[in-house]
């Protein structure tokens, strides 16, 4: 299987626990290589427009004040099978429902603050990315 972009966000609540090195070392444990990385504070412009697909559900308002609330560590990740195995390690949405060893199992506080991002297709990792990374950005 080929090599495979996704994108990964360490959320607010996450960064603020202090669990950025944690996170991140429990990712490249499992495969994955740093293509790009930065941290930054969202604007609700861009956590909106991110999101965008959500506007319509209940939680969006509540979503993008928590995305908003604090600096998000966002990474371009790389290996095979990337998407996909990016979204197991991270486990499920709920972290009640999040399998033993997953990020979301260890960090996550409920089913909004729940420590990470990750792209759901290899179409929409091919939008994400580049809504955070130039071109130059990702090594
Ligand atoms: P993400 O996009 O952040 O990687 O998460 P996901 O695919 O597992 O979940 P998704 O359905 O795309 O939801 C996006 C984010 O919205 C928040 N959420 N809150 N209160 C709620 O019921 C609810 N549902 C979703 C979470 O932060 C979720 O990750
Ligand atoms: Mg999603």
């Amino acid at each position: 299987m080929a090599l495979e972009r996704t994108l990964g966000i360490i959320k607010p609540d996450a960064v603020a626990g202090g669990h950025i090195g944690e996170i991140i070392a429990i990712t490249e444990q499992n495969g994955f290589r740093i293509r790009g990385a930065k941290m930054l504070r969202l604007s609700q412009s861009e956590t909106e427009a991110f999101y965008e697909v959500h506007r319509q559900r209940p939680f969006f308002a509540g979503l993008v004040k928590f995305m908003t609330e604090g600096p998000v560590i966002v990474l371009a990740l790389e290996r095979e099978d990337a998407v996909a195995q990016w979204r197991e390690l991270m486990g499920a949405t709920n972290p009640g429902n999040a399998a033993e060893g997953t990020i979301r199992k260890r960090f996550a506080e409920n089913i909004e603050r729940n420590s990470v991002h990750g792209s759901d297709a290899p179409e929409t990792a091919a939008q994400e990315i580049p809504f955070f990374f130039s071109g130059a950005e990702l090594l």
